[in-house]
């Protein structure tokens, strides 16, 4: 049974002329997102600047050691309370390697702090001293790859390797006896190195998996209303380039109490797409089906079907308003009050060319007469509306306008004699102008939600259309300054 069925609804799709049809694979992306060199540069500077907020302060183990002072004998040593406090990047890097991120911060310096103490035993009394001393790390060098993957459609960071090196470290004590001080630095040198070195790694490790716990909190679809939601499912890749990764997201609108009825062609690569030699950060890319699926969404829910009892100006549509234009309505129904039931017949299909973005839409009207209680159907006219619009970056939203380019329309049925079709096409434009087309608007000019971390805002987007895609190039800022990724919870949209 399924066999046929599934060739019945290939030749449907075949022969429909909705460019966009009828066969839905699991990793269909819709919406890609690709980084690029600057991109992950500026992601990369924000997890480092991350990164040493997380790390700091940080306190380590504390160490205890006996050491053999000549003429002193064994000393029991003590460093403890080790808090690294800061810590100074100068250069950081990263690099794509396998499908992975490796990032270098080298030439850093950190700061240290911590508390000594001492006891020994001579004869009869034990002799002990404490004080604090200060540790200056020079020349750390600290690296982290981690490979970014798909896991059921949400991201999943790993660490691949993780390690810190140190070059040199300087401690200063304040106070105790000079023999002390010479065998303390001896003695505690290399661990205190160690340790730095094993608590850095150790603490970025943490980090890494924090912020993983964290992706894995990213909802996989973004509500847009109460029934409407954005399906942000990771779905391939992501995709790695020699210096720019791609995400790809399902990408379609989904009712939220049901499966949408919503079938589509399969994806074109398009890795290789650029921002038009400009170098931004991100380049988005949303394919015609995405708004196509918003569009049957709509339709769905009903939002494409009007009834309408008054006219622009708020007056009651009446016979008589229209007398002029089917006088044998007025005729048989004299002053009676108007009802249009007015309907898409189909979702509107988005085209989207290198030259515009437009639709074509198919709408039947029911001229009803309300004649006490009862509602009689008296003419049907259906039309076709072209309209084309305009897309733009609106914060974080894709935002729309539309505009009607022209209407036609065609009488089907009248149970009132012959119409006077081209002076109801002036009525009608008026009401496409005044009533539906602010409406959609005020749809379009909500957008909807670029699937981007909250506490970042897209910065000089500009769009370009090609075939049957829409492209957004930018950059993008950190607008809160205080963004702690690791504290906060960054995933919150809307
Ligand atoms: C640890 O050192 C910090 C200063 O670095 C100090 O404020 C704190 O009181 C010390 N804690 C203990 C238990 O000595
Ligand atoms: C890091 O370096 C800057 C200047 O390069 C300095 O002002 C700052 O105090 C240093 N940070 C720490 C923790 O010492
Ligand atoms: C270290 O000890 C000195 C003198 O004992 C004191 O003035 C200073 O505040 C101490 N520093 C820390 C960080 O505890
Ligand atoms: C990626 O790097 C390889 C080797 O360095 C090179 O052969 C290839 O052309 C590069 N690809 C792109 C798209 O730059
Ligand atoms: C969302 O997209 C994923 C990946 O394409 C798909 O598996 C899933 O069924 C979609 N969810 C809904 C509710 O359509
Ligand atoms: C409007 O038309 C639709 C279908 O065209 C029909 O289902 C609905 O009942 C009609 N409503 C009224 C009030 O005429
Ligand atoms: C239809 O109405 C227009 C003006 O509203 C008029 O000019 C035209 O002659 C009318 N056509 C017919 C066939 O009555």
């Amino acid at each position: 049974m399924a066999p046929p069925l599934l060739l019945v609804l290939l030749l449907v799709s075949v022969s429909s002329d909705w460019a966009i049809a009828h066969q839905q694979a699991n990793d269909e992306a819709f919406i890609s997102a690709v980084i690029s060199e600057k991109g992950i540069g500026f992601a990369k500077d924000v997890l480092v600047e991350q990164a040493i907020e997380f790390l700091t302060p940080l306190q380590l183990p504390d160490i205890e050691k006996s050491v053999h002072i000549p003429l002193i004998g064994t000393v029991h040593m003590v460093a403890s309370n080790i808090t690294l406090h800061g810590v100074n990047v100068s250069s950081s890097a990263v690099r794509i390697v396998d499908s992975a991120f490796a990032i270098v911060a080298s030439g850093a310096t950190a700061y240290l702090s911590m508390d000594w103490s001492y006891s020994y035993s001579t004869w009869l009394i034990t002799i002990s001293d404490r004080g604090n001393a200060s540790v200056q790390v020079e020349g750390m060098e600290v690296e982290l790859t981690m490979s970014v993957t798909n896991q059921n459609g949400v991201l999943e960071l790993t660490v691949l390797e993780c390690g810190c090196n140190i070059e040199d470290l300087d401690i200063t004590v304040t106070g105790g006896a000079s023999w002390f001080y010479q065998g303390f630095v001896d003695a505690f040198h290399n661990h205190i190195r160690t340790a730095v070195e094993n608590a850095i790694t150790r603490r970025i490790t943490e980090g890494v998996s924090k912020l993983d716990e964290l992706l894995q909190k990213i909802p996989k679809k973004i509500n847009v209303d109460k029934f409407v939601a954005l399906n942000v499912t990771l779905v391939n890749g992501p995709l790695y380039g020699n210096s720019s990764v791609e995400f790809d997201v399902n990408g379609l609108f989904i009712l939220l109490d049901k499966v949408p009825e919503l079938n589509y062609l399969l994806n074109h690569p398009h890795f290789s797409l650029g921002c038009g030699g400009a170098s931004k950060m991100l380049l988005i890319s949303f394919d015609e089906v995405v708004f196509n699926s918003a569009s049957a969404v709509l339709f769905q829910v009903g939002l494409m079907h009007w009834i309408v009892d008054k006219l622009p100006d708020n007056s009651i549509l009446n016979t008589a308003s229209w007398k002029s234009l089917i006088p044998q309505l007025y005729s048989t129904y004299p002053n009676d009050d108007m009802l249009l039931n007015i309907s898409l017949t189909s979702s509107p299909a988005v085209r989207i060319t290198e030259e515009k973005i437009g639709t074509t839409i198919y709408l039947d009207t029911i001229v009803n007469v309300l004649v006490g209680a009862e509602i009689v159907p008296v003419a049907s006219i259906s039309g076709v509306v072209t309209v084309s619009g305009i897309v733009e970056v609106s914060e974080n939203n894709l935002a729309g306008k539309a505009e009607l380019d022209a209407l036609s329309l065609t009488l089907k049925w009248s149970e009132v004699g012959s119409l006077n079709i081209s002076s109801i096409q002036a009525v009608v434009l008026d009401f496409l102008n005044n009533i539906i087309v602010p409406f959609v608007n005020s749809h379009l000019n909500r957008g909807f939600p670029f699937p981007i971390v909250h506490g970042f805002t897209l910065q000089d987007a500009y769009i370009f259309t090609s075939d049957s895609r829409i492209f957004v190039c930018s950059d993008v800022v950190n607008t809160n300054p205080i963004l702690s990724l690791l504290v906060n919870s960054p995933f919150q949209y809307l």
